[in-house]
């Protein structure tokens, strides 16, 4: 079950995916794009052996015509499905057509609360006791597509958004991978009936 991922920083995420799904369970990521010529994320495929590619806008006219080469690479790379590991950027309708259904991404909240840009921070503000991860199918909003898991954990006494994201961290790295085991195996599926809701299967 060939996939790509797309991360715009650090890769941790990413790091997560190739220590653990890649090459096993039929899954490999088949190439890992950027926006950033230089993210770290870059340089953690290519130590893995695996093809990268970096698109930045300035090289482009717009960001159709970015989003069209990028999905271009991906899929001449034959992958079945695109995985958000802190990719920084919208990712265009013309894009997403080209995807139904196969972009995953990884969010720091429990949406829908908190969806967008510093999530931590905004739910430490909130005053929240609740913290944790959503990985969901990428529709044309912000981190408004279909929820396929979720994982919370209670933090009553969480000081600031380094220790929140300690244990945030910890999560993603365990759910990301199983979000993607699921799908590759045929377990996940958006529900006939309420086209908002997905189904897991065993
Ligand atoms: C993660 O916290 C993820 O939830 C968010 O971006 C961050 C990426 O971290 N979308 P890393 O680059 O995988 O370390």
């Amino acid at each position: 079950f060939p996939i790509a991922v797309l991360a715009s920083g650090t890769g941790s995420n990413l790091q997560a995916i190739l220590d653990t799904v890649h090459l096993r369970d039929g899954i490999e990521v088949v190439g890992v794009g950027s926006n950033v010529a230089g993210a770290p994320a870059l340089a953690r495929a290519r130590a893995a052996g695996v093809a990268t590619a970096a698109f930045p806008l300035d090289e482009h006219a717009d960001r159709a015509a970015r989003d069209a080469a990028l999905a271009d690479w991906i899929a001449a790379r034959g992958a079945r499905l695109v995985v958000l590991a802190g990719y920084m950027q919208l990712l265009t309708p013309g894009f997403l057509a080209r995807f139904p259904h196969a972009v995953v991404n990884v969010h720091p909240a429990l949406l829908p609360a908190f969806p967008g840009l510093r999530a931590v921070e905004q739910a430490l503000e909130h005053g929240v006791r609740v913290f944790g991860v959503t990985v969901h199918f990428v529709d044309e909003g912000v981190d408004t597509g279909p929820i396929i898991l979720q994982r919370g954990v209670e933090l009553p006494r969480a000081a600031d958004a380094a220790e929140v994201f300690e244990h945030i961290h910890t999560i993603e790295h365990e759910l990301l991978p199983e979000a993607i085991r699921l799908i590759a195996r045929g377990a996940v599926r958006i529900d006939p009936a309420n086209p908002r809701r997905v189904l897991l299967g065993p």
